[in-house]
């Protein structure tokens, strides 16, 4: 497999490229309410809660880099509690299948570095482009489910799709 994005570290620089990269209303709606990098300040706060999430090993958010450009294009985030996924591309980005490779080495990092035993993701049944890319990146469609507990996506049908490592 080519692959062409690398992953590292969130440094507070990247606030400017973050609010760039969501300066569009649509880019915001797959963050959490609270969090939402709507301009350079916000973006400030939602980066310095990235690193702060790492150091304390909550959650393992990487920048997805171009390995052409060295241009930051968006994160893919690991919870360590219960290796789930969330991740999103900037709409310039997007139309390129970068997350199938940014999936690729998350899992490859999990499973040597983390030494975990599967990955998964949950996404709305209507998000067509991340579903083809959890199965172009292997992961396996498991159960179709509401989760009335979080208020975001009451009502709302997930598939969860699982990478075996
Ligand atoms: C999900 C996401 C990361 C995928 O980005 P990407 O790697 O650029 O993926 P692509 O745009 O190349 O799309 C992947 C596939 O879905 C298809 N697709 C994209 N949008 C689609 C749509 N609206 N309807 C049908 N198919 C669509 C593409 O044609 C492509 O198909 P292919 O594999 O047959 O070529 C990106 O769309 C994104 O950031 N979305 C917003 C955040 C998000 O949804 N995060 C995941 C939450 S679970």
């Amino acid at each position: 497999m080519h692959i062409r994005v690398k992953l590292r570290p969130f440094s507070i620089d990247d606030a400017g490229q973050i609010a760039v990269l969501c300066a569009n209303p649509e880019s915001r709606n797959w963050f959490p309410a609270d969090v939402r990098p709507a301009d350079l300040d916000t973006a400030r706060t939602y980066v310095k809660r990235a690193i702060d999430d790492r150091d304390s090993q909550r959650c393992a958010a990487f920048a997805i880099e171009t390995l052409a450009a060295s241009q930051l294009i968006g994160e893919i985030r690991l919870c360590l509690r219960d290796a789930k996924l969330a991740y999103w591309l900037g709409l310039p980005f997007r139309g390129n299948h970068y997350m199938v490779d940014a999936l690729e080495l998350v899992a490859r990092h999990a499973r040597d570095e983390l030494r975990l035993e599967f990955l998964y993701a949950d996404v709305i049944r209507e998000n067509i482009a991340s579903r083809r890319t959890l199965e172009k990146a292997d992961f396996r469609f498991q159960a179709i489910f509401t989760d009335d507990t979080a208020r975001a996506w009451r009502h709302v049908a997930l598939l969860r799709y699982k990478r075996m490592l």
